[in-house]
């Protein structure tokens, strides 16, 4: 009996946001590279098109997961959906009193606000799929307390949240799971560096693989296969899953 190989997405349509870069970057590359029509969804156009240009059965499709109008206008061009990706994401860096309320409000705005935007606006269209899921992209700071990450702490918590809720009200209905990485090598840690660590890099570096067990950073392209698994027929029973992908940070 031929078997099907595993993991396959033909037929489906995925959308990613944050597919400009980094983790989003290799998620599209690795819905794509398995049958997936994949929607590139980005707040940076350029980005989106440049991969989008550069990986198969892509498509650019520019979006700011703050603005509501923004995103429903997007997801009127899209006729059908299947998966959703919630990768958009920003950082910061700061205990509490480091933290300004603005600061604290522009990390909520983007990692909490946008998933619910981008999530309500999407989920007509999930609901028409005969196979819908969601993947939030959450953190290891969702999950434990990461020094200094005051803000960014608050707002994985509740995209954890977040998912266990939706796994709770559409169960059954949307398989909704949440990917918790580590430190991963993305242009996001580059900026991170270069903005808080410019002198010191290479020290800097070595402490942040230090706080991964085996000793070293993730990689983009590790996180993106947890999430092709999680989207394909393979991980069906796999619903409101927190999959930590850390290294072993969070196993100490
Ligand atoms: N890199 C890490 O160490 C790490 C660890 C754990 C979790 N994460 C999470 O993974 C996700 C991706 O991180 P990354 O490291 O690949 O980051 P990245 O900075 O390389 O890429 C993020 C992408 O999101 C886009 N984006 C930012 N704001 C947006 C908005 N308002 N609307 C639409 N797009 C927007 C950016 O333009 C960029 O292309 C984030 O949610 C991040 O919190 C990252």
């Amino acid at each position: 009996m031929a078997h099907k190989a595993p993991f396959r997405l033909d037929g489906r349509t995925a959308l990613v946001t944050g597919g400009g870069s980094g983790i989003g970057e290799q998620t599209v590359r690795a819905l794509a590279g398995n049958g997936a029509r994949v929607l590139v969804g980005d707040l940076n156009a350029d980005a989106a098109q440049a991969v989008a240009d550069g990986v198969a059965n892509t498509e650019p499709l520019p979006l700011d997961v703050t603005d509501p109008a923004g995103v429903q206008s997007a997801l009127e061009k899209v006729s059908s959906l299947d998966i959703l990706v919630n990768n958009a994401g920003i950082g910061h860096v700061g205990m509490l009193e480091e933290c300004t309320l603005d600061d604290f409000r522009t990390v909520m705005r983007v990692n909490v606000e946008g998933m619910f935007i981008v999530t309500a606006a999407a989920l007509p269209l999930l609901t028409r799929s005969d196979r819908p899921c969601i993947v939030n992209i959450g953190s290891v700071a969702g999950l434990v307390g990461v020094k200094r990450r005051f803000a960014y702490c608050a707002s994985k918590g509740a995209v954890v949240s977040m998912t266990r809720s939706l796994a709770a009200d559409y169960a059954g209905k949307i398989r909704v799971n949440c990917v918790c990485p580590g430190t991963v090598d993305t242009p996001f840690v580059e900026a991170y560096l270069e903005k808080y660590h410019k002198h010191e890099k290479a020290e800097t570096r070595k402490q942040l693989d230090a706080r991964q067990p085996i000793g070293r950073l993730g990689k983009p392209g590790e996180i993106a296969h947890l999430v092709l698994y999680l989207c394909s027929d393979e991980a069906e029973f796999v619903h409101g899953s927190m999959m930590a992908i850390d290294g072993g940070w969070t196993a100490l």
